[in-house]
């Protein structure tokens, strides 16, 4: 049998990335996912790559906006039955140094990556407590453990999921929910290909392993996270990095 067979799951930023290889992953592990996300066209594409409505449901959805979120977990139990596992991955950047950083990028990276977060673990957490099971996964970023240049939001927000993601999982532990976090290191995806050439091979140089990840291979811990394979894990971390920030 599939390792999700029969499970629903939601993934928020599911339209390309990271977010949509771990649609896709859970997908050929026998699940049907909501893939929730601000461009909802970007999200239909994304579907129709993913087998189409039999397995996949797209929906726009602001992270930030608790109706969006609790719209997004509604239409999973509604068109799917349940909700099983549920991905906070949607994510932005804007980065800056703290001389330079408005307090508008500030403020709206710390909403998307951490209210975000909070807003989909604890609507999930409501509906899997009610189930008695469920995995809930959240993204973070080696970003947060050690700090970046430029990024004293994003290295905020990525630390606070850690935090959150813990406080989470020992509150719902007791009803059956796992809440675990994976710590990407740096990923091939839209995201980086924005990064300056330099800044890339100073990246590139500091992976003992040497070389960026897959989105593939953030989807396969997460797939792990997912199902039975990990069922006695909650609130732990797994940096996924080459090695990166040992
Ligand atoms: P991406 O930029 O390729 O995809 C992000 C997705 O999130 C997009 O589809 C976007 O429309 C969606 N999104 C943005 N704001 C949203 C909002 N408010 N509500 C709903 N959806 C929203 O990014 P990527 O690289 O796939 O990143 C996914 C996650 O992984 C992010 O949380 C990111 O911080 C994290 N991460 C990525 C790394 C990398 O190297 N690419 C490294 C470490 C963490």
């Amino acid at each position: 049998m599939a390792l999700l067979e029969g499970k629903v799951a939601v993934v928020t930023g599911g339209a390309q990335g990271i977010g949509f290889a771990i649609a896709k992953a859970f997908i050929e592990n026998g699940a049907r996912v909501v893939v929730g996300d601000l461009d909802l066209e970007a999200s239909e594409r994304a579907v129709a790559e993913l087998g189409g409505p039999e397995c996949a449901l797209a929906m726009r959805c602001n992270v930030v906006s608790d109706e969006d979120v609790k719209a997004l977990l509604a239409a999973a139990v509604d068109k799917f039955g349940s909700l099983d596992i549920m991905v906070n991955n949607a994510g932005i950047t804007r980065d800056s140094t703290m001389r330079k950083m408005t307090e508008e990028q500030f403020d709206i990276v710390i909403a998307v990556h951490l209210k975000g977060c909070w807003n989909g673990t604890r609507r999930a957490a409501e509906i899997m407590r009610e189930q008695g099971s469920g995995s809930i996964i959240n993204i973070s970023s080696t970003s947060g453990k050690t700090g970046v240049f430029g990024q004293t939001n994003y290295s905020a927000a990525k630390a606070g999921i850690v935090g959150l993601s813990k406080s989470a999982a020992k509150e719902v532990a007791a009803a059956g929910v796992r809440v675990n976090v994976i710590m990407p290191g740096v990923i091939r995806t839209a995201m980086t290909e924005a990064m300056p050439q330099q800044a890339w091979d100073q990246k590139m140089s500091e992976i003992p392993m040497g070389r960026p990840g897959e989105p593939s291979e953030i989807a396969s811990v997460a797939v792990f996270y997912a199902s039975s394979l990990s069922s006695y894990m909650t609130g732990t971390v797994s940096e996924v990095s080459g090695g990166r920030s040992m």
